[in-house]
């Protein structure tokens, strides 16, 4: 079997141009434009790239962006005060505060102090709480995930009572997934470091979410004839023939899983696109239930 491949790269253009037809309409209509503000702690090499190109998607969309790039030796408090200002700022409707955060910063602390209704990147506990409760909806989902959600729809997958696997159990990525499989009707089971046999788990997988940040961890022999992969892994992999001495791959040994699966995601361009995408959405619709609301 040849999987299909699920093309992230096209799906996020058409939900990007969606939510920039969206915000041509919101200005000519409200003659208002959704403003997301990011803030950057540190200068992690990653994390800089990740919000330069959130920036970008902005600016595509029509969705003005600021961004506070802050020293890594801030202290908590300076930073929630930092929060606390984007919270009283009627020009921002979304506030991302990008992880990873310094060691001496509580991450918890600081995503409990957005402002809910700014909330984009679904990380307040109340919103993650919302999102586990049966007939409670958050205000907002978390931008990979729900990344990961809208790719599967896009498929066409039938996820009522289908058996998914979540590799991984991270708060940004593997919790939410969970949940939000189980509320699309899945039956879930979530691996970790601590299962005992995760292939047991995967070769009973309809649908296989890998969020673990080990490199080509799930081979083809690991999976269910006809599952449909998704991969949010980003690793480095040594590869000399590339200028920059590597390659960019997934949790997913895409070759191999390709044979056997029913669907699969590349990376690049699957998972990767997805969430910058939702990221728009989410300040869009950040900014239509504050229009609403007035
Ligand atoms: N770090 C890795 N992924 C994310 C994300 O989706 N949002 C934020 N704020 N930080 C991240």
């Amino acid at each position: 079997m040849s999987a299909k491949v699920i093309d992230g790269k096209a799906i996020a253009k058409k939900v990007r141009s969606e939510v920039a037809v969206a915000v041509a309409k919101m200005k000519e209509e409200h003659d208002y434009v959704p403003g997301l503000a990011t803030v950057l702690v540190g200068d992690n090499t990653a994390s800089t790239t990740y919000v330069r190109n959130k920036h970008k998607a902005c600016q595509e969309a029509g969705i003005r962006s600021i961004g506070r790039e802050i020293p890594a030796d801030i202290s908590q408090d300076d930073l929630l005060a930092i929060v606390r200002e984007l919270n009283d700022d009627p020009t921002v409707d979304g506030i991302l505060v990008q992880l990873p955060l310094p060691k001496h910063i509580d991450d918890e602390v600081i995503l409990g102090a957005i402002d809910l209704a700014k909330d984009v990147d679904g990380f307040h506990p109340l919103n993650i709480g919302r999102l586990a409760m049966k007939g409670r909806d958050p205000q907002f989902i978390p931008c990979t995930p729900y990344g990961c959600m809208r790719l599967l729809k896009e498929m066409d997958v039938d996820l009522n009572g289908a058996e998914a696997v979540v590799l991984g159990r991270s708060n940004i990525v593997g919790l939410p997934m969970g949940m939000l499989l189980q509320k699309a009707n899945a039956t879930v089971t979530i691996c970790h470091s601590r299962t005992k046999d995760m292939v047991e788990h995967l070769k009973r997988a309809d649908v296989v979410i890998a969020a673990v940040g080990i490199t080509e961890m799930v081979t083809g022999d690991m999976l269910k004839p006809g599952a449909v992969v998704i991969d949010v892994g980003i690793n480095r992999k040594d590869d000399p023939s590339k200028k920059r001495g590597y390659r960019l791959v997934g949790d997913v040994d895409y070759d191999s899983c390709a044979e056997v699966a029913g669907a699969i995601t590349p990376v690049p361009g699957g998972v990767g696109p997805m969430t910058i995408a939702m990221l728009v959405q989410n300040t869009l619709e950040a900014a239509e239930h504050k229009l609403s609301q007035s």
